[in-house]
């Protein structure tokens, strides 16, 4: 994958499980956003394939693509609520675009997504009024509105306070383990890696491809890699501070 004749990283290969928690890990820069650009659609590999399923993603056309990111939902980075609508209308606003469903059933189904991320009765709030933590779980709630099947986060705790965070990773947990969804998260935070991931692919800068991919639990125990070793040990392990 990468921009024009500019390669980001060559030779990927793994495979997502369903119901896992998956986690893109690595340096900043080495392409961990990217990739997650190629899974969900916004942008095409130089070359190489992504299945979804027996499904051939970038094969398919461009209207089966958007049907099977219908399965899926987004977090970004910097929760990208709009914040000129309230926490009600951000959440139901993908109901309106891509159901029937009247007002009420909406308003019922926010309420419900609200309460599953610990927002209840935050209908009417709008984004400029509530903390940083209690937006990326109004994104979340947005990101679940439609019972995804697949969820995709990029640096879900990126500026939150490590409580923040910590409540975020249990979070994730609950909804994977109550609803069975597939969740796919780029991270470099140790302590999110280590609590909630099934399974990794760590993404080495300078080599330009994979070098790990394996539960990330097991990669600290294991991994003679020296670069896999220090990003999982940041000011652990050796004096070797991590360029992050
Ligand atoms: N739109 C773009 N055009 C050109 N280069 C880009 C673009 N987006 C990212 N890059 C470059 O691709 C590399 C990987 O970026 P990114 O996927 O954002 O890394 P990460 O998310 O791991 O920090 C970086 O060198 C970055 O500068
Ligand atoms: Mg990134």
């Amino acid at each position: 994958m990468g921009y024009g004749d500019f390669i980001v990283m060559r030779d990927l290969n793994f495979s997502v499980n369903r119901g896992d928690i998956f986690i893109i890990m690595g340096a900043s820069g080495c392409g961990k956003s990217t990739l997650l650009k190629i899974l969900i659609g916004l942008k095409r590999p130089l070359s190489g394939q992504v299945f979804y399923g027996d499904s051939n993603f970038w094969e398919a056309h461009p209207s089966e693509r958007e049907q099977m990111m219908r399965g899926s939902g987004i977090l970004y980075q910097y929760g990208a609520l709009w914040s000129s609508m309230s926490l009600a209308e951000n959440i139901g606003l993908t109901l309106q675009r891509y159901t029937k469903l009247n007002h009420r059933q909406i308003q019922e189904i926010v309420s419900l997504k609200l309460s599953l991320v610990g927002l209840a009765g935050f209908e009417g709030y709008y984004p400029s009024n509530i903390s940083g933590g209690m937006k990326k779980r109004a994104a979340l709630a947005r990101a679940i509105v439609m019972d995804p099947d697949i969820l995709f986060f990029d640096e879900p705790s990126a500026g939150l306070d490590p409580i923040s965070a910590r409540s975020l990773d249990d979070l994730i947990l609950e909804l994977r383990d109550s609803m069975g969804t597939t969740i796919i998260i780029v991270t470099h935070e140790l302590a999110s890696i280590f609590a909630i991931g099934d399974n990794s692919i760590f993404l080495d800068v300078d080599l330009k491809t994979m070098t790990a991919s394996e539960d990330p639990n097991r990669l600290l125990a294991e991994s003679e890699n020296p670069t896999v070793r220090r990003f999982l040990t940041r000011g652990k392990e050796g004096a070797v501070e991590e360029k992050l």
